[in-house]
């Protein structure tokens, strides 16, 4: 059997707080129209103070490792643009609260929403040079904000993504080459001495098509595929509007009757993403996750992934839909997961917003208030963050 590498299992956790758009509309006084079609969300996850990326991205993982997996284990990269320490990686933390074994190298990755990408393909050339080497822990865990009032704060949302990547995976098989562009350009950044996100909006949003159009021309040239080739297109999805102008791009010159099955795939992959929101570096594998979860998809479809990652990096490539991948996904645990959130008042998100990012060197203790969350933040002793696990490791 020809080896092939890729998405074994996917493990998704979003905080347990949302906000209604419609709600946010009225207190923002804007139509709500402009949230549900012109931005393309109805909902946003808000994070409570006993979640951050630590925790959400150990609740995602832990969904989907079993003790051989924690064994097997020896690389974990830890994607993330909202980081808890200037040194030290998160990936530590998630390596001992998992109890993923010490043989393993971790650490931490940042290039805004395209680090888990990043991770993504270094776990497949990390498998591809090692016949030794068995399975890598990919995890894309972020906080999106942007401030109270602002233009993106419809735009905010918080999640965690956790792939493992493993030889012949029973979800996606990843394909090479892929088509990746860089270019140093200020869209969206966040100096150090900000716990929100600053961004030039509408000019980010004429990068990440720029981007696209390029990746994806240089994605044909090196393979001589094209559109037909695809069965469905994936994006990064900061809001849904921007992944559908993608596709529209994408399909330009297409005949109407031939575009459909792509849009139809488009909204069964952004079901998951309208309610979250923004995740930054877990946004595309979401929408893969959405795709997934909602559709039965023929063994063998060639799925195109587009990554986006503002400062910026982009990166266009292919993967294969593996045969009964249904029978390897929690549909049901994500479906319940979204269900049982909690729904706020625009005060009560407000005042959340603005209890996190807390920067304080004193010592204090958070409450669990995630009841779905099997790890929690408990707060700060002798400045050292206190995680804790509410029941042990299931095997
Ligand atoms: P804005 O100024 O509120 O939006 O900012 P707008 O006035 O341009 O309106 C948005 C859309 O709503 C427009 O549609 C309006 O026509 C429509 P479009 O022209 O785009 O098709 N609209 C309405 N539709 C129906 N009924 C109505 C109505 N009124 C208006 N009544 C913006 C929007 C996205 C710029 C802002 O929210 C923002 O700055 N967000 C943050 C930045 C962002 O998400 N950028 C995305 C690209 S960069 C990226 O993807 C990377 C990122 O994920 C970070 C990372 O890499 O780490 C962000």
């Amino acid at each position: 059997m020809e080896t092939t590498i890729g998405i074994d299992k996917i493990g998704f956790y979003s905080p347990e707080y949302y906000l209604d758009l419609a709600d946010l509309a009225a207190a923002r006084q804007v139509d709500p129209a402009k949230y549900k079609i012109g931005i393309g969300q109805d909902q946003m996850a808000v994070l409570p103070p006993d979640q951050d990326i630590v925790t959400m991205a150990a609740n995602a993982a832990s969904q989907i490792l079993d003790q051989a997996d924690r064994e097997q284990i020896d690389l974990l990269i830890f994607a993330t643009e909202s980081g808890i320490d200037q040194s030290k990686a998160a990936a530590l933390y998630l390596q001992e609260l998992l109890a993923v074994n010490h043989k393993a190298r971790a650490f931490e990755v940042k290039e805004a929403c395209y680090g888990a990408t990043a991770g993504l393909q270094i776990a497949y050339d990390h498998l591809a040079a090692h016949p030794q080497s068995q399975k890598v822990l990919v995890v894309g865990a972020d906080v999106a904000r942007y401030g109270l009032a602002t233009a993106g704060e419809v735009t905010q949302g918080a999640g965690a993504i956790a792939l493992l990547i493993t030889r012949q995976p029973r979800l996606l098989a990843l394909q090479q080459p892929t088509a990746y562009y860089s270019e140093e350009i200020m869209d969206f950044w966040r100096p150090n001495y900000r716990d929100t996100a600053l961004a030039d909006g509408k000019f980010s949003t004429e990068q990440y098509l720029r981007f696209l159009a390029l990746t994806w021309q240089d994605y044909q040239a090196k393979t001589n595929m094209t559109l037909a080739d695809l069965t469905a297109v994936l994006f990064h999805i900061p809001f849904t509007k921007l992944g559908l102008k993608g596709l529209r791009q994408m399909t330009a010159d297409l005949a109407a009757s031939d575009k459909d099955n792509y849009f139809d795939y488009f909204q069964q992959a952004t079901v998951y993403n309208r309610q979250v929101g923004n995740l930054y570096t877990g946004s595309l594998y979401l929408s893969l996750l959405s795709l997934l979860d909602q559709q039965q998809l023929p063994a063998g479809a060639r799925l195109g992934l587009y990554s986006y990652g503002s400062g910026a990096v982009a990166e266009f490539f292919t993967a294969l839909v593996q045969p009964d991948y249904q029978q390897h996904l929690q549909v049901a645990v994500h479906q319940q997961q979204l269900a049982q959130r909690q729904r706020l008042t625009v005060a009560e998100y407000e005042q959340l917003f603005q209890q996190t990012g807390l920067t304080d060197d004193q010592d204090y203790q958070i409450e669990p208030q995630s009841p779905q969350a099997k790890f929690y933040f408990a707060g700060q002793h002798d400045q050292r963050r206190i995680y804790q696990r509410k029941e042990p490791l299931h095997s």
